[in-house]
């Protein structure tokens, strides 16, 4: 069975019905109307062990939603979840033994005593054996570069230093499986990479499970293998990122060095599926649909008008592929 397994997942949420106008408006503030809808509708999926998962979608699209289905916090409408053979919602601290939460915007820390107090607090709580905590201790703040802060209350913390505490705190209990929504929001890049090596290293030495949500397709492609798209509640693609880059990739892109791209640049050439452009008087980016043409017709075009030094092909970022997708299925 595989570690989480969940099976028509719905969650339901109330809101008001916006009304048109200011008269509408007021008359609505005194006399809400509300209406249900499936902030989650009918998501199936299951995750086995040791595996990294990025789960991806739009704003508003459901992430967090099920993600709080997952952990126990929310109770689903309908549909079943089973997280390590146990219903979070019915087990909850059991299931709390096994799991470990971060999330961008809410903190597990003490708002007002040493970060280490705070440690030993959740040593206490997950009855985390001396030398296990002692271990990980030692281990995380070396990865994460805690030695500095563990003094400090969590008020007198930034943004990057507050999420990495928060990690650790997460991961102090080895827990099985640990849920990240949007662990890297508003930070810097040193601090993102901070965070994608540690994940990535737990990951693979402690076989730890991961679910991933996150804005940023680099945390994405730096720690999954794995993606699970959803828009509007449902799930839209499940599959390697190897696999969607090779199903849904529509266009490539040939970039040429070339002696100079004015004769191309200025004769208003032009080939079919192919989009150019120019940098400086030395490059030519050609992107071209896969459907349309292939690489060997692009550079055989290219030649004709431009001495070529140097050519290298990139398909798009999975970002854009990605885009690529939710576009077509909004259509
Ligand atoms: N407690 C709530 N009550 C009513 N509606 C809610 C509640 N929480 C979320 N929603 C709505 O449910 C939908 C899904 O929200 P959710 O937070 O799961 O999205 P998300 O995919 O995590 O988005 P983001 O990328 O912005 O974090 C949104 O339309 C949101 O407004
Ligand atoms: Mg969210």
């Amino acid at each position: 069975m595989a570690l989480i397994e969940a099976e028509h997942l719905v969650k339901e949420y109330k809101r008001k019905i916006p009304r048109e106008g200011m008269k509408g408006a007021l008359y609505h503030m005194f006399h809400p109307e509300y209406e249900t809808f499936k902030a989650v509708n009918d998501i199936s999926f299951s995750v086995e062990e040791g595996e990294a998962v990025g789960y991806i979608g739009p704003n508003g699209s459901g992430k967090s939603t099920t993600i709080k289905m997952l952990t126990g916090i929310l109770t689903p409408t309908a549909g079943t979840i089973r997280v390590n053979g146990r219903i979070p919602t019915k087990e909850r601290i059991k299931n709390n033994r096994d799991i470990g939460v971060v999330t961008g915007n809410r903190s597990l820390l003490f708002w007002d005593v040493p970060v280490i107090e705070s440690f030993k607090l959740f040593q206490k709580m997950y009855e985390i054996p001396d030398a296990v905590y002692r271990d990980n201790l030692e281990k995380f703040t070396e990865l994460l570069g805690l030695v500095p802060l563990l003094s400090l209350p969590e008020r007198q913390l930034s943004l990057g230093q507050k999420m990495r505490c928060n990690i650790t705190a997460a991961f102090l209990h080895d827990p099985k499986i640990v849920y990240l929504d949007e662990p890297t929001i508003g930070l810097d890049t040193s601090s993102k990479n901070r965070i994608r090596s540690f994940i990535r290293q737990v990951n693979e030495e402690k076989k730890t499970t991961f679910i991933i949500t996150s804005h940023d397709f680099r945390d994405i492609e730096a720690l999954c293998k794995r993606i699970i798209l959803i828009n509007h509640g449902k799930k839209i693609v499940d599959d390697q990122i190897e696999n969607v880059r090779k199903e849904f990739e529509r266009y490539k892109n040939i970039r040429f060095e070339v002696e100079d791209n004015w004769k191309l640049k200025t004769g208003g050439y032009f080939m079919p599926g192919v989009k150019l452009s120019f940098e400086d008087h030395y490059y030519v980016d050609a992107e071209y649909e896969l459907e349309k043409t292939e690489a060997k017709m692009v550079i055989d075009f290219v030649s004709q008008y431009c001495q070529i030094k140097d050519i290298s092909i990139t398909g798009r970022a999975i970002e854009a592929i990605i885009e690529d997708i939710l576009t077509t299925e909004e259509k």
